[in-house]
């Protein structure tokens, strides 16, 4: 069923993937290919409800997974697989792997029950490229301290929490290096456009 390609941004709160997938759609668009630009938790109407609930309000640890894999499934039903299916290509800031960094890495819930789940909303599914972010905690710190705003739930959470998110993400780089390539955001931007359009040329094209 799936024509397009799928790819997703990942990486710690202050990782600076924004600007980059902004890019990456501008990129592809201008090879004539249709594109869709979305994020998680949300991507629809259901799904932002989900998000604002997810980063702002207090809840069990557990209902928070059970509540990203909802909007998840919303999301992919709604929007990711019918876009995928027409050819087009979906540009996605954070997925699974964002749950099982933080949700698994972060809280220290059990990733095997993220395994079900996961199987469950999309075993048939899986990115064709994921871009992880990755650079030291202080520097994403200072990116986030700067901008003038209020933080939501994880961006609150203690450095120990985000060093555990880190970890968690390279960790399932690791576990599959041909899928997730990791970039290194400690660097000049452009230099980060020039590593991000290149992965995406050789992976992608
Ligand atoms: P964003 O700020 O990159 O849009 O992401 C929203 C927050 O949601 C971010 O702090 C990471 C968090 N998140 C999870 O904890 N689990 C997930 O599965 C997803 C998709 C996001």
């Amino acid at each position: 069923m799936k024509k397009g390609k799928f790819i997703t941004f990942e990486g710690i709160d202050g990782a600076g993937k924004s600007s980059h997938i902004a890019g990456v759609t501008e990129f592809v668009r201008a090879r004539g290919l249709t594109v869709v630009s979305t994020r998680e938790p949300g991507g629809t109407p259901l799904g932002e409800k989900l998000r604002e609930l997810l980063l702002h309000e207090s809840m069990h640890l557990e209902t928070e997974a059970m509540l990203m894999f909802a909007a998840r499934r919303e999301h992919l039903a709604q929007l990711i697989e019918p876009a995928l299916a027409r050819g087009e290509w979906v540009i996605c800031d954070r997925f699974s792997d964002a749950t099982y960094a933080y949700q698994g890495g972060g809280r220290g819930l059990d990733k095997e029950k993220f395994a079900q789940l996961e199987q469950w909303v999309h075993g048939h599914l899986q990115p064709d490229l994921t871009l992880l972010f990755d650079l030291p905690l202080a520097v994403a710190r200072e990116r986030i301290a700067a901008q003038s705003r209020d933080l939501d739930r994880f961006e609150q959470e203690r450095a120990d929490f985000h060093e555990r998110v880190r970890r968690a993400y390279l960790e399932r780089a690791a576990a599959a290096p041909q899928r997730i390539q990791v970039i290194n955001a400690d660097q000049a931007l452009e230099d980060i456009k020039k590593l991000v359009e290149m992965t995406v040329v050789t992976h992608c094209f």
